[in-house]
């Protein structure tokens, strides 16, 4: 892979969406530092994740992406951490019986910090600052000084990301995820009355796992029951900070991000010669690419062979988010040039970053209706197609927030003030999670349907 790559070529070349560093002193410090700190994730974990992510790939297994917008410092606490942890958790099992194949899940975790912005500035009353670009990068306060880039900045998410994935490792082998505290949790939320269309389908898992139990299949027994994998991924933005993790991995002598196990590239940074597609086709981390509607055949036909060399499976994910509305005039062309150029690719589906609207409250938003309406499209044309829909991609927290409208506690523009609290966009609370989860598991069924219809 990429031979005669080196983790600093990305320096070359053509960047956008990063930051100027006003003391590059400073910087080179903090630069030297992180390359001497440990890695977040080891290449291993790295090579298993693509190997789950290749049997995303052949329909074998369904790929569940979900987290914060932007982690910040000052929402940084176990239980946020717990509370995602829990509703992805949930959300699996629900997709798992939908899908009837193992749910790989990835948060968007324990490295999820810098942004890309849609202006290089914001106005406020009349002032004019830089935008803020993520906790990682600089401050969120509308104040000069805050949004002066600082390196140090990176020092603390470093810290940050390391005692996330430090206690999601914990949370995953030690009892917390077992199996029978999550199906518990997910009839908590069926048996309220705003949720009793989805408790036919709660009930059939209680039944099945009461089914695994009566034959002897126990979280003492089956290990798998009591403990889950999980794998962190964020957007690999902010170069400096991935280059610094960037490691030679032992067993196979090739360079690997250190900072997250899987990481992408964003719609508004995969210019084919730019920096980013740079740093990442030279990693051998599975790598995400968000196709927006701006993509075109011709860049993603470089970019597949540049990402992807050797055609591996699990290698590249395509992030498809066009918004609800638009999937039809998008996807089939992207899926008809994967198809020529025999590209192995996980489909994924971002239902949130094409369907953001400002609410009539003046609140940045995103409907529950279109946010399901982009995911339906997007099976629909698979469907169409013959492809598999492969995954999805949420923001999300298993916090009680107000950012996202709908839902069967259903979220008006008015409530939206109530708990806004995201330091980006807005994400599903964690009623809107898992009530996306049931109806994706209803989508599932029918991809089930289908399949076995061609079988026979
Ligand atoms: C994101 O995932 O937060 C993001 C900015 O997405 P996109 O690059 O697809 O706009
Ligand atoms: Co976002």
């Amino acid at each position: 892979m990429s031979k005669g790559w080196t983790k600093s070529d990305w320096r070359s070349k053509p960047r956008v969406q990063m930051p100027d560093y006003p003391d590059q002193a400073a910087l080179k410090a903090v630069e030297a530092q992180i390359a001497k700190y440990p890695p977040l994730v080891f290449a291993g974990e790295a090579r298993r994740l693509k190997a789950h992510l290749s049997d995303v790939a052949n329909g074998r297994a369904f790929l569940l992406q979900g987290g914060d917008c932007a982690e910040s410092f000052a929402e940084f606490s176990a239980d946020n951490i717990r509370d995602t942890f829990k509703v992805m958790l949930q959300m699996a099992i629900v997709l798992t019986w939908g899908a009837k194949v193992p749910v790989i899940k990835v948060g968007r975790m324990a490295g999820q910090f810098a942004k890309p912005r849609s202006a290089p500035t914001e106005v406020a009353g009349g002032v004019e600052l830089p935008s803020y670009r993520g906790d990682i990068i600089n401050g969120f306060d509308f104040t000069p000084e805050a949004r002066v880039p600082d390196p140090n900045r990176m020092l603390q998410a470093y810290t940050q990301a390391a005692a996330s994935l430090n206690l999601l490792r914990a949370f995953s082998t030690g009892g917390y995820a077992d199996i029978h505290r999550v199906q518990s949790w997910i009839s908590g939320f069926t048996d309220e009355e705003e949720a009793e269309r989805y408790r036919d389908i709660a009930t059939r898992i209680s039944d099945a796992m009461d089914f695994m139990s009566a034959a002897g299949v126990t979280s003492e027994t089956a290990h798998e029951l009591a403990s889950v994998e999980f794998y962190t991924s964020h957007e690999a933005l902010l170069l400096e900070y991935e280059e610094a993790l960037c490691r030679v991995d032992s067993t196979t002598g090739l360079p690997v991000a250190g900072s997250g196990h899987m990481i992408w590239i964003g719609d508004r940074t995969r210019q084919p010669d730019g920096a980013h597609v740079e740093f990442c086709r030279g990693v051998q981390n599975p790598i995400g690419l968000k196709c927006g509607p701006s993509t075109t055949a011709e860049d993603l036909k470089v970019l597949l062979n540049r990402l992807n060399p050797e055609n591996e499976p699990g290698r590249l994910t395509l992030i498809a988010r066009f918004g609800a509305g638009k999937v039809g005039d998008h996807l089939p062309r992207l899926i008809k040039v994967v198809h020529e150029e025999g590209a192995n690719v996980v489909w994924s589906c971002d239902p949130m970053h094409g369907n953001t609207i400002k609410s009539s409250t003046g609140y940045k938003t995103r409907p529950f209706d279109s946010v399901l309406r982009e995911v339906r499209e997007f099976f629909a044309v698979h469907k169409a197609e013959g492809t598999i829909p492969g995954g999805v991609h949420f923001e999300m927290t298993g916090k009680d927030v107000t950012e996202c409208t709908g839902g069967v506690r259903a979220v008006s523009d008015e409530d939206l003030s109530d708990r806004y609290h995201t330091a980006c966009d807005p994400r599903l609370n964690a009623s809107q999670s898992l009530e996306l989860a049931f109806l994706v598991a209803e989508e599932l069924l029918d991809r089930r349907a289908v399949k076995r219809a061609a079988a026979v």
